[in-house]
């Protein structure tokens, strides 16, 4: 018996006894240890949701404050803001408030650098002064004009003073008028209407002060001369006195003698033989047209236009300006003698750009009845809101001196064009050169100057240098040699 109470490795009673209570031990054991682990893995699973909470909580409160510290700092900006925008807006007014008293001290320099300041006035006649007396700042200058006394100058030039009130009436010894009132800038030049560029005023003393341009522009035999450096201005008798709108100096005069410039001949029947730089053959038929009568409609206020009427035989006009506006159309034979003029007035070296930029150039062309009214509507409405005390009947007085009413202007026949170097139509156009060369060779393609300065009595219109007639070159000739407008020229040939 070697292996003592075991029977074959079969365990005792007693030893499976001990067995089981071991196993039975060790199996309370593990279920002690599971519990305590599941009690564990809870108590900590429990602790983590508790700290989770607590994180949670935290984040919550710390994402409240930063929300409090964001609106809080918006708040702050925002004021920051509208104290910085009310002080902003307190210095831009006190600017403002600057820029406007001296704006309003300020001497205002006009276009030509007048300044306000006292002027010396000289009256000269026969090369001796007669007349010097100083005007006040105040006096001198209005609105950046220089302003004459007219009282002084009227009578040193002989003129009779008549009406009362603010209407005062000047008559030249001529006995060519001026009817103005002061504070109006409009007035009557021997019955035109007339509009100075301000009002007469009155001076400091209560004479009457009218601007100077009214001297240069409306008064007929004085030379104006004005120093802006020294403030002197000279007033020199050159001529007959009177009230008329006066070529300016750089102008041929026109009417009176017989002034076209062909050597030897002031014989008005006989057209001159043109000769030309250009080869302008193919342009002779238009230039000088067969049916030349068919050329000669005159049209004005007496002599007007239908509503509907409309040449049949408009073309376009090669030398309208290139600023984008629409190309403007003449009858074909006024169009083509138009071409031509172009191409000789190019050929002789006049083709460079003017002050607009553009060379000499056709502006406005024909224009329909429509379109005028509506031209002449725009200038009466400009004019009105130049001058708030006009009426519409002074304001239309007023245009009718530069622009027909719908019917009456002869753009509607298709016949005639605009041109000038300038960016509007200005009588600037007569101090060129080109508008020389222009007034001197017009005839010979079959043009004549409408409007001149002379005439204005007779056409009723202001001097228009821009402003060319196509006619056909006998009858252009003829009325620059008779020194005719158009209105005198068709009244001499119904003789
Ligand atoms: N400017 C010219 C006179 C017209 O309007 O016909
Ligand atoms: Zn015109």
């Amino acid at each position: 018996m070697m292996n003592g109470g075991r029977n074959n490795g079969r365990m005792t009673p007693r030893e499976r006894y001990f067995a089981e209570q071991r196993a039975a031990a060790e199996r309370e054991a593990r279920a002690r240890d599971e519990a305590a682990r599941q009690a564990a893995a809870r108590e900590r699973e429990a602790k983590l949701r508790e700290q989770r909470r607590i994180y949670a909580e935290k984040e919550r409160r710390r994402r409240e404050a930063e929300k409090r510290r964001r609106q809080k700092r918006a708040q702050v900006a925002f004021r920051r803001f509208v104290t910085f925008a009310a002080f902003f807006a307190v210095f831009l007014a006190i600017a403002a408030i600057f820029v406007l008293i001296s704006f309003m001290t300020t001497k205002v320099p006009s276009s030509d650098g007048t300044d306000e300041a006292a002027y010396t006035f000289s009256y000269v006649a026969d090369g001796e002064e007669t007349i010097s007396y100083k005007s006040s700042p105040s006096d001198s200058v209005k609105n950046g004009s220089i302003y004459v006394n007219f009282s002084k100058l009227s009578d040193w030039l002989g003129f009779t003073l008549t009406g009362s009130g603010d209407e005062r009436r000047f008559i030249a010894p001529s006995g060519e008028e001026v009817v103005l009132t002061v504070g109006s800038s409009v007035m009557k030049i021997n019955e035109n209407s007339y509009r100075l560029n301000g009002t007469p005023e009155y001076s400091d003393n209560g004479e009457v002060l009218l601007p100077l341009t009214f001297a240069e522009e409306c008064i007929s035999g004085i030379n104006v001369s004005v120093d802006n450096e020294k403030h002197t201005v000279t007033l020199e008798k050159t001529g007959k006195i009177g009230f008329i709108f006066k070529e300016s100096t750089t102008l041929t005069p026109v009417g009176g003698e017989a002034d076209v410039t062909d050597p030897g001949s002031s014989d008005t029947d006989e057209v001159p033989t043109v000769e030309f730089k250009a080869e302008l053959s193919e342009y002779e038929l238009y230039m000088n047209p067969e049916s030349a009568d068919e050329y000669l409609l005159l049209v004005n206020r007496e002599h007007k236009l239908n509503e509907s009427y409309a040449p049949d035989d408009l073309v376009e006009v090669v030398n309208t300006r290139k600023d984008g506006r629409n190309t403007q159309k003449l009858r074909l034979y006024a169009a083509k003698a138009l071409e031509a003029l172009y191409v000789e007035l190019f050929e002789n070296g006049y083709d460079s750009v003017g002050p607009s930029g553009y060379p000499v150039s056709v502006t406005s062309a024909y224009r329909s009845y429509s379109y005028q009214n509506q031209l002449f509507n725009q200038y009466v409405d400009k004019e009105m809101k130049n001058n708030s005390s006009l009426s519409r009947a002074d304001a239309e007085a007023i245009v009718m001196t530069y622009s027909q009413i719908p019917g009456s202007s002869e753009h509607q026949s298709g016949l005639c064009a605009d041109m000038h170097n300038l960016s509007s139509a200005k009588r600037d156009f007569a101090n060129e050169d080109v508008y020389e060369w222009l007034y001197e060779n017009a005839w010979k393609f079959g043009f004549i100057l409408r409007y001149p300065a002379d005439k204005t009595d007779v056409t009723g219109i202001s001097f228009e240098p821009w402003h060319y007639r196509y006619v056909g070159r006998e009858h252009a000739y003829k009325m620059k040699a008779l020194g005719m407008c158009l209105e005198e020229y068709v009244e001499y040939l119904g003789e």
